[in-house]
């Protein structure tokens, strides 16, 4: 057994029933494993399941009474899977640039994707596709040498010895009846195990944790049982304090989460699943822009997509992660491989750093050409190019007085033709590991 040091630290997800934490993992411990997930920078998350089949949302319509419980469930019939290739989801996942992929094996519908033997309730069993659809993805994501996750909802909304079920309704207090919770610890649990056992994913996503506590899903066991399997395995932060990386969801922090690693969950459109309906789709500027922007934070961005039930992926997901990947692909320097940039305050947009930090990249905020500005550099510049293409960069030094130890104002002339067709990168490539001035000027 793992012994964790716990320290006092009072986390909250983004869940608004979310209990507040204490977080029970030292990070300090726990770097070497997550060095590959800092790493990655790019995932793209998948959200697949029978809520595909008439375009509604996963899970939540029959929990929030949109549908009633037999008609969500009638989507089985339809879930057919008839287009679905795996090799090509895993193929458009790895041109896009991401590192790992996080399908969701169960929603808090409860319906697993593989062939569980827990319960009946599974895409195999009961669905029109009448196949385990989630070991073929795994295998085609190895095949493109991604790294696996996989999203499991603590909560099931459909087992009978679960207490939650509609918004309104319940079928039992945890508390009170604990001989009926510990069935449903076994069985969850042993749903992880069979996780762990198939598929030994390289990250364990969980989801749903805020409706229970640490002690009630036994939190650090199942942590253990993880990692006593795989050391090397990655939790994400919704195990009521026992995860690894802050996940906030769909809203971007202005501040850093508190956890030392983190990852942006957000939609293409503003739906996790398949929602023909739902036509406000982000635009590959406005995806590229907030992906610079969580790099430049420190952060990972997991982009969401939701396949429809036959298996194919709506036009325009394929087409925001082709242009994500040609981006990728262009400025694969300034993004893999980095660390968060300059601190606010020195630059007027998202930066990244090398990991020895002799090169600044500058992620230029709109398409216009003319100058940018860095402030508080004191470094020395060997030279400014535009990442792609290489083209060199003139700049001049602005305000540097002669007697003062603060630095003068890096002015860069941008010209039109280096402009990429989302975003600009510039390589600033410093005389030695990045120093920068964070006084108030004058002689602090
Ligand atoms: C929320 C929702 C869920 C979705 C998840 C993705 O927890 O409950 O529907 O899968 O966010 O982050």
């Amino acid at each position: 057994m793992r012994r964790f040091t716990t320290m006092l630290l009072t986390l909250c997800c983004a869940h608004a029933a979310c209990l507040s934490q204490t977080q029970a993992v030292d990070p300090n411990a726990i770097a070497p494993k997550m060095q590959w997930f800092a790493d990655a920078k790019l995932g793209i998350f998948i959200h697949w399941g029978i809520y595909a089949v008439q375009g509604i949302g996963e899970s939540w319509s029959f929990h929030n009474r949109e549908i009633s419980y037999p008609d969500y469930m009638k989507q089985l019939n339809g879930f057919t899977a008839e287009h679905y290739n795996p090799e090509a989801w895993a193929e458009l996942i790895g041109q896009s640039g991401a590192r790992y992929a996080v399908i969701t094996s169960k929603h808090h519908d409860g319906v697993a994707l593989w062939n569980t033997g827990m319960t009946d309730l599974s895409i195999p069993k009961k669905s029109a596709a009448k196949r385990d659809v989630l070991t073929p993805f795994v295998n085609a994501v190895r095949g493109q040498k991604l790294k696996v996750g996989l999203y499991f909802s603590l909560l099931d909304w459909s087992h009978t010895d679960y207490p939650g079920f509609l918004k309104d309704s319940s079928r039992y207090d945890a508390k009170k009846d604990t001989v009926r919770w510990k069935r449903f610890q076994h069985f969850f649990q042993g749903q992880i195990d069979e996780i762990i056992t198939r598929f030994n994913p390289n990250l364990y996503w969980f989801d749903g944790d805020w409706e229970h506590s640490a002690a009630e899903w036994q939190a650090d066991k199942v942590r253990n049982m993880i990692l006593d399997r795989n050391p090397a395995a990655v939790i994400n932060g919704r195990l009521q304090g026992f995860g690894d990386y802050d996940t906030p969801e769909q809203n971007f922090p202005v501040t850093r989460p508190k956890l030392r690693w983190w990852e942006l969950c957000m939609t293409t459109n503003d739906s996790w699943g398949y929602q023909g309906k739902d036509t406000h789709w982000k635009t590959p500027y406005e995806i590229i822009t907030i992906f610079a922007d969580a790099i430049s934070m420190g952060g990972n961005l997991l982009l969401d997509i939701g396949p429809k039930a036959d298996g194919t992926i709506p036009n325009e997901q394929v087409h925001i992660l082709t242009e994500l990947g040609s981006w990728t692909k262009k400025h694969s320097e300034a993004i893999f491989g980095t660390v968060a940039g300059l601190p606010p305050g020195h630059f007027y947009g998202p930066s990244t750093l090398s990991k020895d930090s002799t090169a600044l990249y500058l992620f230029l905020p709109s398409q216009s050409a003319g100058t940018v500005v860095v402030k508080g550099l004191n470094n020395q510049i060997q030279s400014i190019t535009v990442v792609g293409s290489n083209q060199p960069v003139t700049h001049t030094i602005v305000g540097k007085i002669s007697w003062s130890h603060v630095p003068g104002l890096v002015y860069i002339n941008v010209p039109p033709a280096a402009q990429d067709t989302y975003m600009t990168v510039l390589k600033i490539t410093l005389d030695k590991p990045l120093s920068i001035y964070r006084g108030r000027g004058g002689f602090e």
